[in-house]
């Protein structure tokens, strides 16, 4: 069954590593100085999360000010100029969170008066912000204590923690901000210790490399620092998308007999045996055409139930026929599968006894 919650070792830790974490910040703020961190409102931050969200701080400065000299608060962004919109963007990318950002200043404008809503439920219900951002948002423009949990917080509570569950998952996610959450101060100190927790990601707990341990804050309370093995968190899976190939398998039956293909010496199920197939779905109106044009006559064509098998990386859609051929075939004319080899006609005892046949097919077995 799929796991629905996480829970995370030993969060007491969590309640030791705020206070360290906030007193280096606090010495440290001089050397990150960073504009939104200067003149703090709802609008900068916001405009200044949704901007870092692709992008790396030293790029994003110079956009920020421009950004903010031609729409300098939200009333000024619901009304601008698409035009305008897009070129103050120009060579950010990601372009729908202009365009986001935008229709999330309409919405402010008129359901808020323009005033941004100091509420995180609220705030997570406007285009382009998700959970982070509006945790982002919460505690740096408005004090509120919440989290704001991306890699960065990932990769420093995994490793003070020792932790090995997969950060890609949701329920990791989910953990690590319930577990957080009752640590978090009000106030001015919230937004300061998710900016903390950022700094620290980027320049001490680092993500490739060796992590600068001997300068960590929280270095004499990291379980994995303990253990010496912080390079090896966080684990992070990263599942490859499956290629999806649709299939149309043939069931030829001559007689008693089922034609049967040898597969390619190489690539998936290599030199194995299988039902003929074409790629894509085909209709059987199609699949009778298909069979003419090799001067094959279908008594009868019938559709089978659809299956599908899932390989490592690519997936089969598979649609099926069985058709009963009128004329002995002659094998060697016979290429409907766009591969120009023979296929052999096997007795159903010869199904049975010799030609064993890969489990993406066997679906299709029981019906013969
Ligand atoms: N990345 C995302 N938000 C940030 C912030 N407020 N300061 C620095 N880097 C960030």
């Amino acid at each position: 069954m799929k796991k629905t919650t996480c829970t995370l070792p030993h969060p007491e830790i969590l309640a030791e590593i705020t206070e360290p974490l906030l007193r280096w910040y606090h010495a440290q703020e001089t050397e990150r100085a960073l504009p939104w961190r200067e003149e703090v409102t709802p609008y900068h931050t916001w405009l200044s999360e949704i901007m870092l969200q692709q992008t790396r701080a030293s790029a994003v400065i110079p956009y920020y000010h421009r950004f903010l000299e031609a729409l300098p608060d939200i009333k000024a962004l619901a009304a601008c100029d698409d035009e305008l919109l897009m070129k103050l963007w120009q060579g950010l990318g990601y372009y729908s969170r202009a365009r986001n950002l935008k229709k999330a200043a309409i919405e402010i404008t008129a359901q808020y008066d323009g005033q941004m809503p100091a509420d995180f439920q609220k705030l997570l219900a406007l285009p382009g912000i998700g959970r982070y951002t509006a945790s982002a948002i919460g505690s740096i423009a408005f004090g509120l204590p919440l989290p704001a949990v991306d890699g960065n917080i990932l990769r420093v509570v995994m490793r003070v923690l020792a932790c090995r569950e997969d950060i890609a998952k949701d329920t990791t996610k989910r953990a690590a901000e319930a577990a957080l959450a009752p640590h978090y101060p009000e106030g001015h100190e919230a937004g300061a210790l998710n900016q903390a927790f950022m700094d620290l990601g980027a320049t001490v707990c680092l993500p490739h490399g060796t992590p600068h341990c001997e300068s960590c804050p929280l270095a004499r309370l990291c379980l994995a620092h303990d253990a010496g093995c912080e390079q090896e968190l966080p684990i992070k899976i990263i599942k490859k998308k499956r290629r999806v190939e649709k299939l149309t398998v043939l069931v030829l039956r001559q007689g008693k007999n089922i034609a049967l293909h040898k597969r390619p010496a190489k690539g998936l199920l290599a030199g194995l045996w299988e039902f003929p197939n074409v790629s894509g779905h085909l209709s059987a109106d199609e699949v009778t055409k298909k069979l003419n044009a090799h001067g094959l006559t279908p008594l009868r064509v019938q559709k089978l139930p659809d299956a599908k098998h899932i390989f490592s990386h690519v997936e089969w859609q598979m649609q099926a026929f069985r058709i009963d051929l009128a004329e002995p075939a002659e094998p060697a004319d016979f290429t409907v599968m766009e591969h120009h080899d023979e296929l052999i006609w096997a007795s159903p005892q010869e199904l049975a006894d010799i030609y064993s046949i890969p489990s993406a097919f066997q679906y299709f077995l029981p019906i013969i």
